[in-house]
C-alpha cells in the first residue's frame, strides 16, 4: 500500500455524519478527535450545517475546499453507499466505515457495493462496523471509544469492536500506552495483513496484539505475519479453539486438521506468540514492550522463598527456559551473597531471612555475570523485608538491568501493601508480576520471540513435478467427475514423483490371485479394490502375512464377504496384491489445500489408530528441511524414529524428502486436494521409506464415497 502511512498520519479528516447531538457516536468521533490533540484539519459533515463542537460542518464533503485524507462514515447503514460515493469522488484516500449493518447481518451485497465503488476511485475502507482508529503518531483519536487513550508502544488490530472499546479501558488500568489501536470489522478491504505491514516499519510500535475471529486471506496473512515477528513481538489472541466439525472431510488430514489445530500450527510457524487470554496477552504485551534481546537464555532464578522457586523451575520448563547450570560457577558467583543455610543451586534461595541490600547483592552478582543472561527474581513478603523497602530496590534493580541490556523481571507474592507497590512500580515500567507463573511466561515469551528470529528460516525446498504426467493419469478420473483416483493411478503418481512402494498387481479374479501371487512374492498382504470403499481396513477389505495359495484363497473370500456387509452392493473391481515389507515406524504423511491457507502438510504417527491417537502436527507448505524436522519433532512419537530401548535410527531423511515430494504435489497440481501416505513404513537410517498406502482426492464436485 502506498499511502497506508496517511491513515496513521493524515492531515485532513471528514467526519460524514457529525451528529449536533451530544452522546451520539457521530459527535463523540468529533469531540474524541479534538480532545485527543489532533493537529490536522477536521471537517464535520452534516446535512444541516451549523456547529458540531465548535466547528463549522459542511453540508456536503465536496464543499470543502481543502484535500481529505480520511473520513470517518457515521450515517446509517442505508446512507452509507451514497456517503461513500461521495467522499470517492472527492478523492478521499481511506474510509473508515463505523456503521452497522451489512455482512455481518448478511447484507452482503450492499458491503460488495461499497468495495466496488471506492475501488473505482482508489479510496480504500476500514470496516464496515468498526470502531475507528487511533494513532498516537497523529494524537488522533478518531473512534467512539474513551476519550483518554494513553500513547505508548502496543498496537492493537482488532476484529471485534466492543472487545477493541473494552482493551482500551484495560489498556489504561494495566498501564499499556498505545501506539495505535483499530478495529477491522467486516475486512470488506483492507484487513490484518495490510495493517501489519504498516506497523512493521512503524517506530513507535514495539509490541502488535491481534484479535482475531477469522481470516479471510491466509495465505497472505501469512506472508505479512512472518514478515512483522521478524522485526517486532506478535502477540495473537485467536478464538474459536473449538473443533470445527470435519466429518466430511474423506482424509484423516481433513479430519484431523480442525480448524484451530491449523491456526495454532501456522501461528507458530510464523512466529507469532499465541494468547489464550486478554489478561495473558496484556502481560506479554506490557514486558515484550520494554524488555531487551537476551544474549544468552542462560537464566538464573533468585528468591526468599524455596516454594516459590520449585514452581518457577517447573514454569521454567513449561515454557522452555534454560536455567543456568554449572554448579562450581553458580557457587563462585552466588556463595558471597547467599547464607550458608541457603543453595547456590539454581534457583538461587537467599532464604526468608534476606534483607532488600543483600537481595539486590545477589541480583548484582548475575547482572555482572557474562555467562547469565536473565534473571527472575522471587519475592515472598516477609516482615525483615517488608513492601516498602522491596518498591526502591526492584526499582534500582530494573534500571540497573536495562542499562547492561539484560533481561530481568520480578515475581512478589504477599498482602494489600505489596499489591499497592505492585502497582505504583508497573506505572514506572519495572516489570513485576503478583504471580510466578505470568511473570515467567512472560520471560518464555521474550525468548520464544527471539529464538524465532534467530532460528526460522522461510526460504523452502521443492521438488521438480511432472505436471503433464500427472495430468495423462489423472485424466481420465477429472473427465468423468472422480473425486478420487483409484489405487492404480495412485500408484502410477507415486513412480512420478518418486515414492517407493511395495511391489504390487491388481487381480480381477481368485484364478487370477493365485497366478500372480509369485510375481509379486510371499508374504503378501491382498486389500480391495472399490470405487466405493476408501478406508479399506473398517470394511474388512485387508488381509496380511499371507504365505500361500490356501492362505489367499481364504483371504480372497473373507474380504469379499465382509466388505459386502460392511456396505451391501459395494463395487468390488478385484483385490490388490502387495509384497509384504519389513517391518518399520509407521508414520501418516498427508498434504491438502485447506480453504483458508492454501497448502498445509500434515505429518503424525501412522497406522489404522491414526484418529484415536490423534498424534499429528501441521505446517503451512512450502517448507524447509528445519521446519519439516520441528514438525515432526512436535508429536509424542517422534522419538520412535530416533530409535527407542535400543533400537536402530531410522530413516528421518526419508520421511522429509517424501514430505518435501508431496508438499510439491499438492502445490503444482491445483486440482489435487488431498494427499494421504498412511502408513508411510520408515525403515533403518538409509533404508528409506515405503509408502504402504496411498490415498488421492481431487477437488471435484463429485461426491466422496466414504
Ligand atoms: N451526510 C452526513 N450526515 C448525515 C447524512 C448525510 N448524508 N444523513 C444524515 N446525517 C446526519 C444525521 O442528521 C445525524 O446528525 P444529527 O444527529 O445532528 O441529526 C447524523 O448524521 C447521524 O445520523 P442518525 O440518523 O442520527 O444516525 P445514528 O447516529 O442514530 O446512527 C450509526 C448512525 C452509524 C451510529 C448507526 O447506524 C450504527 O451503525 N451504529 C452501530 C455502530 C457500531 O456499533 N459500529 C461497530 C462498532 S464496533
Amino acid at each position: 500500500m502506498d499511502h497506508i502511512n496517511c491513515l496513521f498520519n493524515p492531515c485532513s479528516i471528514a467526519v460524514v455524519g457529525a451528529s449536533h447531538t451530544e452522546g451520539k457516536i457521530g459527535h463523540t468521533i468529533v469531540k474524541n478527535i479534538l480532545d485527543c490533540g489532533y493537529t490536522g484539519s477536521v471537517f464535520p459533515i452534516n446535512p444541516a450545517g451549523g456547529e458540531v463542537c465548535g466547528l463549522q460542518a459542511f453540508k456536503n464533503i465536496d464543499e470543502i475546499p481543502d484535500p481529505i485524507d480520511i473520513a470517518c462514515t457515521v450515517v446509517p447503514a442505508r446512507l452509507v453507499h451514497d456517503a461513500v460515493l461521495a467522499c470517492a469522488e472527492k478523492g478521499v484516500k481511506y474510509n473508515l466505515i463505523i456503521t452497522s449493518g451489512f455482512s455481518e447481518i448478511g447484507n452482503i451485497e450492499e458491503e460488495k457495493k461499497l468495495v466496488h465503488t471506492a475501488r473505482a476511485h482508489g479510496m480504500r475502507i476500514i470496516g464496515p462496523n468498526i470502531f475507528g482508529l487511533y494513532s498516537a503518531d497523529a494524537s488522533m483519536n478518531a473512534t467512539f471509544g474513551p476519550a483518554n487513550i494513553t500513547p505508548g508502544s502496543v498496537a492493537i488490530i482488532t476484529q471485534s469492536g466492543a472487545l477493541g472499546l473494552a482493551m482500551i479501558g484495560k489498556t489504561a488500568v494495566e498501564n499499556i500506552g498505545l501506539s495505535a489501536i483499530v478495529s477491522v470489522g467486516n475486512k470488506c478491504d483492507i484487513d490484518e495483513s495490510d495493517l501489519l505491514e504498516y506497523l512493521i516499519q512503524q517506530q513507535r510500535t514495539k509490541v502488535i496484539l491481534m484479535y482475531i475471529e477469522g481470516i479471510k486471506n491466509g495465505v497472505r496473512f501469512i506472508h505479512s505475519l512472518k514478515k512483522a515477528t521478524r522485526v517486532k513481538p506478535v502477540i495473537v489472541i485467536k478464538s474459536g479453539r473449538s473443533a470445527r466439525g470435519a466429518a466430511a472431510a474423506a482424509s484423516h488430514t481433513g479430519s484431523l486438521a480442525g480448524a484451530d489445530e491449523i491456526v495454532d500450527a501456522i501461528l507458530k510457524q510464523c512466529g507469532a506468540l499465541r494468547a489464550d487470554s486478554i489478561a495473558e496477552a496484556f502481560s506479554w504485551c506490557t514486558y515484550l514492550a520494554h524488555a531487551p534481546e537476551p544474549a544468552t537464555e542462560q537464566t538464573v532464578i533468585i528468591t526468599n522463598g524455596g516454594g516459590v522457586g520449585v514452581m518457577a523451575t517447573d514454569a521454567c520448563e513449561r515454557y522452555e527456559i534454560p536455567l543456568y547450570n554449572d554448579s562450581e560457577a553458580l557457587n563462585d558467583i552466588f556463595a558471597p551473597v547467599t547464607p550458608s543455610f541457603g543453595s547456590t543451586k539454581n534457583p538461587i534461595d537467599i532464604t526468608g531471612g534476606a534483607t532488600a541490600p543483600e537481595y539486590s547483592q545477589a541480583l548484582d552478582a548475575a547482572l555482572n555475570h557474562n555467562k547469565i543472561g536473565a534473571a527472575m527474581a522471587l519475592y515472598c513478603e516477609t516482615a525483615i523485608f517488608p513492601a516498602r523497602d522491596l518498591e526502591q530496590m526492584l526499582e534500582e534493580t530494573s534500571r540497573r538491568f536495562d542499562e547492561r541490556g539484560r533481561p530481568v523481571l520480578f515475581a512478589a507474592v504477599g498482602g494489600e501493601d505489596l499489591e499497592d507497590a505492585i502497582a505504583r512500580l508497573r506505572r514506572k515500567n519495572v516489570p513485576v508480576f503478583p504471580d510466578v507463573d505470568q511473570a515467567v511466561a512472560c520471560m518464555g515469551k521474550l525468548f520464544e520471540h527471539y529464538r524465532q528470529r534467530r532460528y526460522r528460516s522461510d526460504t523452502f525446498e521443492d521438488s521438480v513435478i511432472d505436471t503433464k504426467a500427472i495430468d495423462a493419469v489423472t485424466a481420465e478420473a477429472r473427465a468423468t467427475g472422480r473425486s478420487f483416483l483409484s489405487a492404480g493411478e495412485s500408484r502410477a503418481i507415486m513412480q512420478i514423483i518418486g515414492i517407493r512402494m511395495p511391489a504390487s498387481c491388481i487381480a480381477r479374479s481368485l484364478d487370477e490371485a493365485l497366478e500372480r501371487c509369485s510375481d509379486v512374492g510371499y508374504p503378501l498382504v491382498m486389500k480391495v479394490v472399490s470405487p466405493d470403499i476408501i478406508h479399506k481396513s473398517d470394511a474388512g477389505g485387508v488381509a496380511l502375512d499371507l504365505n500361500n495359495s490356501d492362505e489367499v484363497i481364504d483371504a480372497w473370500q473373507a474380504i469379499m464377504q465382509r466388505c459386502q456387509e460392511h456396505l451391501p452392493g459395494a463395487r468390488i473391481d478385484g483385490i490388490e496384491l502387495n509384497s509384504m515389507i519389513e517391518p518399520g515406524v509407521e508414520t501418516i504423511i498427508g498434504a491438502r489445500r485447506d480453504p483458508v491457507f492454501g497448502p498445509i502438510a500434515m505429518f503424525g504417527q501412522g497406522g489404522i489408530y491414526v484418529e484415536v491417537m490423534k498424534d499429528v502436527s501441521f505446517r503451512a507448505l512450502p517448507l524447509n528441511r528445519l521446519e519439516i524436522l520441528r514438525m515432526m519433532k512436535q508429536t509424542r512419537s517422534y522419538p520412535l524414529l530416533l530409535g527407542v530401548r535400543g533400537e536402530a535410527k531410522k530413516d528421518i531423511e526419508g520421511v522429509l524428502e517424501t514430505i518435501i515430494k508431496i508438499g510439491a504435489l499438492v502445490r503444482a497440481i491445483d486440482y489435487i486436494s488431498d494427499i494421504e501416505i498412511n502408513p508411510l513404513v520408515v525403515f533403518e537410517e538409509n533404508a528409506g521409506v515405503n509408502a504402504l498406502d496411498v490415498r488421492i482426492l481431487l477437488a471435484t464436485q463429485g461426491k466422496d464415497p466414504s
